[in-house]
């Protein structure tokens, strides 16, 4: 099979396509044919090798986990002799991240707990800009805090991934949302819901006087006690991703920072595809679909796709679709 291959770390020009074996499964496995895959931060950080944590997670010095994808929708083509959940022809979709990645691939295998079923009605590439991104915002909102009538929540990088699934989550609530992004997505956000837009190169939110019930973080760049400021008094900041060693002092000391600041800080630790059933049904009920760049990509212009990526000058997720 083909698959978009990274032999070691640093610039996405060692991005090659490559003919590898089609995996053999286990018998607790499922082999999918790849149908749309799409790009998240984590695929980025793992091909460059730009942070300690991602070296920890593909190896210190030259990547193991070489072909990387972690969001995947296709179709179980096998399925091993233990696997209950999936037949022959079930399309299906997942975030792969905690089972070696794989999907920039015509095929990938992973164990039948990384799947779930996809709507009749849902298309693959839909399906493909979900997982991560759409898990990441669902937990964010919806595991440390109740969301009440009124309150007041910002996101920032509200134009990503998360910002763009959060806002639909919340649509049918009675709350204020502000997103911070770059200019070119004030439009975008205003129309799917944001009730107000702070370009980030023109205004920092934390030295304004606007305050907030709820801050949602996927770029955590600040000192953390500037958040705090601009929080009201029972207000709450979550991080999602960002500044890695903010990360790990909010994970591993969000007490003390209660404690030093006065409100109250939270880390998202993804529980990968948990909440796929309730994204199901909000998709089925057309209270939620995927935002995703116009630009499409095949798996052999997969290098291309990442360096748009990286660029930032897409809107939505960035698609690999596989062709036939
Ligand atoms: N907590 C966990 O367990 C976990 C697991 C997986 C991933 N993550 C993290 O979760 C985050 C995922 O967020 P996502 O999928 O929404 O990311 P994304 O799609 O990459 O979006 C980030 C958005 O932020 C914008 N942005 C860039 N610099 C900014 C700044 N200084 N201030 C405000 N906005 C800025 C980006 O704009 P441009 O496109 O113009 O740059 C983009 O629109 C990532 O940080 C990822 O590493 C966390």
């Amino acid at each position: 099979m083909k698959a978009l291959v990274n032999r070691k770390y640093g610039s996405l020009k060692s991005l090659t396509i490559e003919e590898v074996p089609t995996p053999s499964i286990k018998s607790d496995e499922v082999l999918v044919k790849v149908k749309a895959v799409s790009i998240n931060d984590w695929d980025l950080g793992m091909i460059k090798g730009s942070s300690f944590v991602n070296r920890m997670q593909s190896g210190l010095f030259k990547p193991k986990l070489q072909i990387l994808g972690s969001d995947v929708a296709g179709v179980v083509v096998s399925v091993g002799s233990e696997v209950t959940k999936f037949r022959i022809g079930d399309r299906v979709y997942g975030d792969l991240s905690n089972n070696q990645f794989g999907g920039f691939a015509e095929y990938t295998a992973t164990y039948e707990k990384h799947l779930c079923h996809m709507p009749e009605s849902m298309p693959f590439d839909i399906a493909a800009a979900i997982p991560q991104a759409g898990m990441l915002a669902y937990q964010a909102l919806y595991d440390f805090i109740e969301i009440r009538d009124g309150m007041r929540i910002l996101i920032n990088g509200a134009g990503g991934g998360v910002g763009t699934y959060a806002v639909q989550m919340l649509r049918d609530l009675n709350v204020h949302l502000t997103g911070v992004d770059a200019e070119v997505k004030r439009e975008m956000l205003l129309s799917m819901g944001y009730n107000a837009f702070k370009d980030y190169k023109k205004v920092d939110f934390t030295k304004l006087a606007d305050k907030y019930d709820l801050i949602i973080d996927c770029k955590t760049n600040k000192p953390l006690s500037k958040y705090a400021k601009v929080l009201n008094d029972d207000g709450m900041y979550i991080t999602i991703g960002g500044d890695m060693i903010k990360v790990i002092r909010i994970l591993l000391g969000s007490k003390s920072l209660e404690k030093k600041y006065g409100r109250k800080y939270n880390c998202v630790q993804l529980s990968t595809n948990r909440n796929l059933p309730e994204i199901n049904q909000l998709y089925e009920e057309g209270k939620l679909t995927s935002i995703i760049d116009p630009r499409r990509f095949t798996l052999l212009s997969g290098r291309e796709a990442m360096t748009y990526y990286a660029s930032g000058e897409h809107l939505g997720k960035v698609l690999i679709v596989i062709e036939e």
